[in-house]
């Protein structure tokens, strides 16, 4: 059975060999234009001038365009049409395009980019969240409030109360390879090839880009070198220019980001501050919390709504909560418009909460543990325990998975072994925390819940394996190809994977909310399906015998006594004028979601795990370092543990990183002053864990998922939630105060926390 066997990568040979073609290895013809884009150098104002003789004048230009030059659409925005790909006369934050370069090289398109003369009438700039509060400036009316019983009155009648403010920064995606497009001109259209996670939302925009219709456009993406959420929305201005050029002149048209330019130009993960109120017992289980989250949105809207969403969504996190009130403010700045990353707002969410625990447990002088599993949901409920957004909780694993996982960390010791450490020790002092996830899954938008595949059998017997999700390292397409191979009952090698293509599969939505494999795995299951039950019907026609009676295993296909190799089958069925191609549709069951009212069932089903991390840090300098994790993770019956032992250990790094080394610096211009990898601290491999320990729960989905399999690309990256809670309780330990740690905690943020916990401050 290929299901559930640990096969590697489809392209780990590729990649480690340097073979994998990404957009910027394809062959290009020989008159490709290179593109790129002048950009805005104030943060707020009116362009009152602008003057692009100099740019037209450098060597190798062609032409440079102006909002007025575009010829249909000048909008790149996935949501709101707020987003000219071009300025129109204003400009809302320092990076935002306003002209284009067309040029015979890259290198003097970017060259020639710089040399633009704009002048600007200055406005001020809101930078800050409390800039936006004060100016009111949010997206939507006003704050988004879900409740459920009564928080106010329960805090107000528990005997503690507590409270606190965090603030947590953003975060640059780092996708090794930067965002690129290619646009090829052909007689009807155009075909675009791109590093994108939404081959469809490219094709709609480019169509609208140059006035056609979809059907004249092609959206070909074999791979990418890393999305993590920041190639859903941030290509789209790379593809309409190269589709804009490659139809005005006819020629080819390409366009790369360098790297300081995408991460000047492109969103990043939304920073939050979050404010708690908790009214608790003695023994730290919660009456009643309110939730105050500031998001920083950016300029324009993007997906910031459902990422705002999903945090609110994630307040809850592991614990049963009966009265919880959320406020949530989507504040408009002019700064570059945050976007999706991993996890999608749900992160943000879940860390008010953790902190929140950590906090109670620090006042209550009681282990965090126990706190937490005070508040925990009842595994496997009757539903009778709901979220705040009153879905019943049904799948709750984490009261079994704690218990295994303190076990097998050995958490009771080693949480002793650091008080003894700590009491010895006067200048490092060691942290060490649990921290569960539980995480949902489905897209709240509920239409982009479906998926589409295609599956040809040729007749001798190869097999040809097409889907709507795109691949970005996470081993979607090696997943996708081992349900089509299992449905076959032939070797996964023998399946064909090919690149996501919209002339293929239409309609297909962005690979993302950890779906990927749960939607496109079963609408390449039902196209197997299909065509597997034409072939044993026709077989079973031919030995007078019953579908049902034919066997597909080992590559080979049985039928009475007689057996013929997979090849055979299809060769025979082609001659009997069978149809071996089939397409396969599915769309998740059971979802309903009002987000007006914050009621429903916005998730299929959670996502579970828990994570231990030990970390020493250096008092003196507030330099730091992770000894040791443990993580279990839930992927349900996993369909390749190997690729999702992958996942749980990139995601906990990248977790990790985002809330201690990544720190994003804006001057008071609002420039960003970290924007290449020598200012901004992404983890090194020698950041990861020494020790690292990572499983799978071995339990099964609960809900009939793709064999009962769970999605697995985002919620471990929550797991990153236990560095940070380690930290902090080595910070604690330097004092008897609540060390109020904030993120990101570099070093100055840790050195910031243990004077606090002295009370120096
Ligand atoms: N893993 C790798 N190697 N590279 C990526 O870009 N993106 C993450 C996650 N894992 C990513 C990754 C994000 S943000 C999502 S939503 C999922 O993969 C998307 O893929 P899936 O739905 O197939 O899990
Ligand atoms: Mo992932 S943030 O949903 O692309």
């Amino acid at each position: 059975m290929s299901v559930g066997t640990s096969l590697p990568h489809d392209s780990a040979a590729l990649h480690v060999t340097g073979r994998a073609r990404y957009v910027d290895d394809l062959p290009v013809p020989a008159d490709t234009l290179h593109l790129a884009f002048g950009i805005s150098t104030i943060a707020h104002g009116e362009i009152t001038s602008m003057d692009l003789s100099a740019v037209r004048a450098a060597p190798g230009v062609v032409a440079v365009l102006t909002a007025e030059d575009l010829p249909f659409a000048n909008d790149v925005s996935p949501s709101a049409h707020d987003e000219p790909m071009l300025s129109t006369g204003t400009v809302h934050f320092v990076g935002q395009p306003i002209f284009l370069v067309v040029a015979e090289s890259h290198l003097q398109a970017r060259k020639a980019a710089r040399l633009g003369q704009i002048s600007y009438k200055e406005r001020p700039a809101l930078l800050t969240v409390d800039q936006a509060l004060a100016a009111n400036s949010r997206f939507e009316d006003g704050p988004v409030i879900w409740s459920k019983g009564d928080a106010a009155a329960a805090i107000a009648k528990a005997p503690r109360v507590i409270e606190g403010t965090f603030d947590m920064g953003g975060q640059e995606h780092f996708y090794l390879e930067g965002q690129i497009a290619l646009s090829v001109p052909n007689e009807g259209g155009v075909t675009v090839h791109c590093s994108s996670q939404h081959p469809t939302e490219i094709q709609h925009k480019v169509a609208e880009a140059i006035g056609t219709h979809m059907n004249a456009v092609r959206v070909e993406m074999r791979r990418m070198g890393g999305g993590f959420g920041g190639k859903e929305s941030q290509g789209n201005a790379l593809a309409c220019s190269t589709a804009i050029v490659a139809r005005m002149t006819g020629r080819a048209a390409k366009m790369r980001y360098d790297r300081d330019d995408d991460m000047v130009i492109t969103g990043k993960r939304h920073d939050f501050r979050i404010h708690y109120r908790a009214g608790v017992t003695d023994e730290g289980r919660i009456l009643g919390i309110e939730f105050l989250q500031l998001a920083r949105c950016g300029w324009s809207m993007d997906l910031s709504l459902p990422v705002a969403d999903r945090a609110m969504l994630h307040s809850d996190n592991a614990y049963n909560l009966e009265n919880i009130r959320i406020e949530s403010h989507r504040l408009k700045t002019n700064t570059q418009s945050a976007t999706a990353y991993r996890g999608f707002g749900g992160p943000q969410g879940m860390i008010g909460i953790e902190r929140a625990m950590d906090h109670i447990a620090h006042v209550l002088g009681r282990d965090p543990v126990a706190v937490r599993k005070a508040n925990y949901y009842n595994d496997m409920g009757d539903g009778s325990q709901t979220t705040p957004y009153h879905m019943p909780v049904e799948d709750f694993i984490l009261g079994a998975l704690t218990e295994r996982l303190e076990a097998s960390a050995d958490y009771q010791a080693r949480k002793k072994a650091v008080a003894d450490w700590n009491a010895k020790n006067d200048v490092l002092k060691k942290g060490i925390a649990l921290t569960p996830v539980k995480f949902g899954i489905s897209f709240t938008l509920t239409h982009y819940n479906q998926a589409g595949a295609l599956v040809h059998v040729y007749q001798d017997g190869s097999i040809h394996l097409n889907h709507g999700g795109t691949e970005m390292g996470q081993g979607l397409n090696r997943k996708v190809a081992q349900v089509v191979a299992a449905g076959f009952g032939v070797d996964p090698g023998a399946v064909q994977i090919t690149a996501t293509d919209t002339g293929k599969v239409p309609n297909t939505s962005a690979t993302a909310a950890s779906s990927g494999a749960d939607l496109n795995g079963m609408a390449a299951k039902a196209a197997t399906d299909t065509i597997r039950e034409r072939m044993a019907e026709f077989l079973a026609r031919e030995h007078q015998a019953e579908p049902a009676a034919v066997r597909f295993e080992g590559g080979r296909v049985k039928i009475g006594g007689e057996d013929m190799a997979f090849e055979e089958a299809a060769k025979r069925c082609y001659q009997g004028r069978v149809s071996l191609s089939s397409t396969g549709f599915y769309a998740t069951p059971k979802i309903t979601w009002d987000r007006k009212a914050g009621r429903g069932r916005p998730f299929y089903y959670f996502a579970y795990g828990a994570s231990v991390t030990e970390v020493v840090v250096d008092t003196l300098t507030g330099e730091n370092r992770i000894l040791r994790t443990d993580i279990l993770h839930d992927a349900g019956n996993s369909l390749n543990p190997a690729l999702d032992i992958g996942q749980v250990e990139g995601a906990y790094v990248q977790g990790a990183g985002w809330l201690t080394t990544e720190e994003l610096v804006w001057d008071d211009k609002g420039r960003l002053k970290t924007h290449a990898p020598s200012t901004y601290k992404i983890p090194a491999c020698s950041d990861r864990p020494r020790i690292f320990n990572v499983a799978l729960w071995d339990g099964p989905n609960r809900e009939e998922t793709i064999y009962r399999s769970k999605a697995v690309g985002e919620p471990p990256f929550m797991h990153g939630i236990s560095a940070f809670s380690a930290l902090a309780d080595a910070c604690a330990a330097c004092g008897p105060h609540w060390p109020d740690l904030q993120a990101p905690a570099t070093a100055e943020a840790v050195l910031a926390a243990v004077k606090r916990a002295r009370g120096t401050v």
